[in-house]
């Protein structure tokens, strides 16, 4: 079944007038169907947080709708999780008190999300640190606990804005094989956002590659890989090779056209 539609989605911010640019977003369609794992990649500046914040239901599009589970989304709600970039923790909670947050917000007894939370903390290596305060922890320990915090909330799709982007290679690849793992397990919508072609390849049902202002969908690529997937294996894979190239030209054509129609033509 078909979870989130964006059914000819046009959105700007309003600068009309000011900014001489198209919109940010122009007749944008896109349809995920429940359980997938689909990426957004493209340029910088392209529209993809925009996306996720629509969905999210923190912006309004100016044209069109934006529907899940075929209702229109008037603002935000528990059912759409978001894991930014950077974590963004309570810093006067300790991990316990971050993951259980939202539960707690919501008036859940804690019999009810305790279990679920020591679960959630053991699948993502944190139990020895439930008491620890955010500042304790490393950047990967703090992505580890933002996903906890936004799984507990038991969604029907998380909205992921680059989260592994700040994290070093070996650490990314951790917690990429820890995202699968748990995706496979609970099969929750997943709608990824990042700039990183292999990421794309190793973690996606299907790749939609943006072009910029005015952003659409520029192509769609589906990943013919079986799960579970592993980065080293798909390595050395020959198809593998060719849909990396054929990703990453597509995503450098777009970002180069982005920064020439960025660049007006000088003056001599
Ligand atoms: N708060 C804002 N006010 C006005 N314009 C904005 C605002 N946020 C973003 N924009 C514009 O909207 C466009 C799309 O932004 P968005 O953040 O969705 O891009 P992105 O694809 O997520 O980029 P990146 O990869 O750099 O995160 C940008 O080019 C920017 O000009
Ligand atoms: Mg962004």
């Amino acid at each position: 079944m078909t979870h989130i539609v964006l059914d000819d989605v046009t959105f700007t911010f309003g600068a009309e007038g000011k900014v001489a640019t198209p919109p940010v977003l122009e007749r944008v369609n896109l349809g995920i169907d429940e359980g997938e794992f689909v990426v957004l990649l493209g340029p910088s500046g392209c529209g993809k947080s925009t996306i996720l914040n629509l969905i999210a239901g923190f912006e309004r599009p100016l044209a069109g709708r934006v529907a899940s589970n075929g209702r229109t989304i008037e603002g935000p709600s528990p059912e759409r999780g978001m894991v930014f970039q950077q974590p963004m923790l309570y810093p006067w909670l300790n991990v316990w008190g971050n993951v259980t947050f939202g539960a707690r917000m919501r008036g859940t007894p804690e019999a009810e999300y305790a279990a679920q939370a020591e679960e959630l903390l053991w699948q993502m290596g944190l139990l020895p640190y439930r008491d620890a305060s955010p500042w304790e922890l490393s950047g990967g320990m703090r992505q580890r606990v933002a996903l906890a915090r936004a799984w507990i909330m038991q969604p029907d799709i998380l909205l992921m804005d680059e989260p592994f982007g700040a994290l070093d290679a070996q650490t990314r690849a951790l917690m990429q094989e820890l995202l699968l793992r748990t995706w496979a397990q609970r099969r929750t919508t997943i709608l990824f956002v990042t700039h990183d072609v292999d990421e794309a390849l190793l973690l996606g049902t299907r790749i939609l590659v943006m072009s910029a202002r005015p952003g659409r969908i520029r192509e769609e690529i589906r990943v013919p890989f079986a799960y579970p997937r592993d980065a080293e294996a798909l390595a050395t894979n020959a198809q593998y090779g060719a849909l990396r190239a054929h990703a990453l030209h597509r995503v450098r054509e777009e970002a180069r056209r982005h920064l020439e129609a960025m660049q007006p033509l000088k003056v001599a």
